[in-house]
């Protein structure tokens, strides 16, 4: 009977789509080359950061509020922050800092 197995199929659906925001993160940064990230991100972003946080500047990426809310959002604040700095970064230079800032502080699954 239909009316059976609809909690199963929704239960398979939860999954798949729980899945696919887990991957999502993992997806966007998988080629990320992090080391690379954290060259970049260490010679062009950290001072000025670290004025105004202290220390490595880190606690900008795990304060309370952050403003990047999504891996996604994540990419596009470095792509905002390397264009405003006049970078003139590469797609994938851009990608290799989000990737980095990903896996030591955000640590978004979505
Ligand atoms: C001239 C100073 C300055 C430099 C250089 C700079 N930033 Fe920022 N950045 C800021 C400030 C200020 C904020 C916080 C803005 C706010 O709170 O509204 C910020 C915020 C951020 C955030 C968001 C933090 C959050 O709340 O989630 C990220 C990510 C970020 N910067 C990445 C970078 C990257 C990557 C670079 C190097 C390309 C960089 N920044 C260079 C000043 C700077």
């Amino acid at each position: 009977m239909l009316s059976d197995i609809t909690p199963l199929r929704n239960c398979i659906f939860c999954a798949l789509l729980a899945y696919g925001f887990n991957a999502q993160a993992d997806e966007l940064f998988a080629k990320a080359d992090t080391n690379a990230g954290k060259a970049l991100h260490s010679q062009h972003c950290i001072r000025c950061h670290a004025s105004s946080f202290g220390g490595d500047g880190s606690a900008i990426y795990t304060r309370e509020n952050t403003i990047v809310k999504s891996s996604k959002g994540l990419l596009e604040q470095v792509r905002n922050c390397s264009t405003m700095l006049g970078l003139k970064w590469f797609d994938d230079e851009e990608l290799n800092v989000a990737g980095y800032l990903n896996q030591n502080y955000y640590k978004f699954d979505h």
